[in-house]
């Protein structure tokens, strides 16, 4: 497959949020070659506590999206957002999820991750599995890159997981982390400002500038 040949330090600078995407269709062994990179990122204990469910049929995409556009609705509704502006959220939140060729659902799951029966511990092995995945995430997002792929991180499934779990027969305890967004890139955004890292990075003590 035709990855480019980049620096990291480049693949990681010009790598960009795509949220508009070309027609083409996208072949779905592209996606597992790519997810054969997610693997090697760290993960506590080695234990990958993940698994991947990529999503290319257009039916189940948008079942998906307008079951999640019920709850996402009366998400705004208790948020009291008026019915003309609710509509045209939820109008815009399907079609940018059904455009998308692909939408890949990394899901979490603690089974192979260490049990412990005090919830100190249980929440601590929680968050290692959260940032576990997310290190996944990242590497599939700069191969993507490298491959000529864009690709969005939303994090929608997190406000209706029941739902996500439901419609894609998901068992209860896997929880869907993000979308992932996947198509050639139909946009060139330009890069969004970093806050200075010296106003981010302290030195020995808190506050202390490096
Ligand atoms: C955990 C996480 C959740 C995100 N959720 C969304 C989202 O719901 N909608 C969206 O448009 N972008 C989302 N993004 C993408 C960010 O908006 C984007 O990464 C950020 O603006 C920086 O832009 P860049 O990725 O082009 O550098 C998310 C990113 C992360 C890491």
């Amino acid at each position: 497959m035709g990855f480019l040949i980049l620096d990291i330090k480049d693949v990681i600078k010009l790598r960009r949020s795509i949220r508009k995407y070309k027609k083409n269709p996208i072949d779905i062994s592209k996606i597992v070659e790519i997810l054969e990179f997610s693997i090697w990122a760290p993960s506590a204990h080695n234990a990958m506590p993940y698994y991947f469910l990529i999503i290319e049929d257009p039916q189940v995409k948008s079942e998906l999206v307008k079951k999640m556009a019920e709850e996402y609705e009366n998400d705004l509704e208790k948020d009291q957002i008026a019915e003309p502006s609710r509509k045209d959220i939820i109008e815009e939140s399907i079609r940018k999820f059904t455009a998308a060729p692909i939408i890949l659902i990394p899901c979490l799951s603690m089974e192979r991750m260490h049990k412990y029966p005090d919830k100190k511990r249980q929440n601590a092995e929680y968050i290692m599995a959260i940032q576990s995945v997310s290190a996944a995430i990242q590497n599939f997002l700069l191969v993507s890159y490298t491959n000529g792929f864009g690709c969005c991180w939303y994090c929608a499934p997190l406000f209706c997981q029941d739902i996500v779990r439901k419609v894609l027969g998901i068992p209860k305890d896997h929880d869907p982390q993000a979308f992932i967004t996947v198509g050639y890139p139909d946009e060139t955004p330009s890069p969004p400002s970093r806050i200075e890292i010296k106003k981010i990075t302290f030195k020995n003590k808190w506050g202390q500038s490096v």
